[in-house]
C-alpha cells in the first residue's frame, strides 16, 4: 500500500509524457485547424447549399451515378435554379478544377479513400502525367 503514491505518481507523470503533443497543440491553438480545402476562386456557389455539400456530397454523387446509370437522367437543377449536366468529372472537378488541394486535402484529413479515381479521371492528373 506504501507503494500507491509513487505509482499514481508515475502514472501521472507517463500521461503527461504521452499526450504531451495533444496538450501543448491545444495551449497553441493549432488544434482543429481543419484541413482547409482550397475554394474555387471565381464560383460563388455550389450545386447545394455549402452545409449540406460538406454534410452529404457523397450521397449526392451516388444518387448522380444511379440515375446517369440506371436511369438515363443526366440534368440537375440546383437549389439556385441553374442546371448542371450530373458528372464527377465534368461537373464537380470543373469547378473544384484542383482535386489535389479541395478533395484530397480534406479526404487525407478524414481518413478517407474513395474508389472513384480507378475509373473516373481526375484532368490536371493527367496533364501532370503527361497521357
Ligand atoms: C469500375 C469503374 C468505376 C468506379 C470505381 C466508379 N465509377 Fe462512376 N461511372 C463508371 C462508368 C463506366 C460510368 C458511366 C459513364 C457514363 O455513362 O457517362 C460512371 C458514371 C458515374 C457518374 C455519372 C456520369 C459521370 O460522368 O460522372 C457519377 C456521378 C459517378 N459515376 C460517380 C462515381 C463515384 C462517386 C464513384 C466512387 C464512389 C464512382 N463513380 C466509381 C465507372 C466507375
Ligand atoms: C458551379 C461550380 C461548382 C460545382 C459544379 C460544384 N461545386 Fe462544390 N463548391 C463550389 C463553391 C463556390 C463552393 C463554396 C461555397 C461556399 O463557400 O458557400 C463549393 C463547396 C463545396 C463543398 C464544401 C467545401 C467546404 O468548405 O466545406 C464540397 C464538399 C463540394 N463543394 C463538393 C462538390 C461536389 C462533390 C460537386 C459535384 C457533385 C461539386 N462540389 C460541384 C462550386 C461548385
Ligand atoms: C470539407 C471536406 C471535404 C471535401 C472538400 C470533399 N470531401 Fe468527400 N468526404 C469528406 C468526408 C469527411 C467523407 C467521409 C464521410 C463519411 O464517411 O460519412 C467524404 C466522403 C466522400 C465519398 C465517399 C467515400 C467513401 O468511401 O465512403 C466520396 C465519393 C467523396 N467524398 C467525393 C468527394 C469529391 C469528388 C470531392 C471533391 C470534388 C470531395 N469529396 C470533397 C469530406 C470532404
Amino acid at each position: 500500500m506504501r507503494d500507491r503514491g509513487l505509482i499514481f505518481g508515475g502514472l501521472a507523470i507517463f500521461l503527461a509524457a504521452v499526450t504531451s503533443p495533444v496538450w501543448y497543440n491545444l495551449a497553441a491553438g493549432t488544434a482543429n485547424k481543419g484541413p482547409e480545402p482550397k475554394l474555387p476562386a471565381l464560383e460563388k456557389e455550389c450545386v447545394a447549399p455549402v452545409g449540406t455539400m460538406r454534410r452529404s456530397h457523397m450521397n449526392m454523387l451516388i444518387s448522380w451515378r444511379d440515375q446517369v446509370v440506371r436511369q438515363d437522367k443526366r440534368t440537375f437543377e440546383a437549389f439556385n435554379g441553374k442546371k448542371y449536366e450530373m458528372g464527377l468529372t465534368g461537373t464537380c472537378l470543373k469547378c473544384h478544377d484542383d482535386k489535389a488541394a479541395f478533395c484530397d486535402r480534406c479526404h487525407e484529413y478524414a481518413g478517407v479513400k474513395p474508389y472513384c479515381w480507378d475509373c473516373h479521371v481526375d484532368p490536371k492528373h493527367l496533364e501532370r502525367s503527361g497521357g
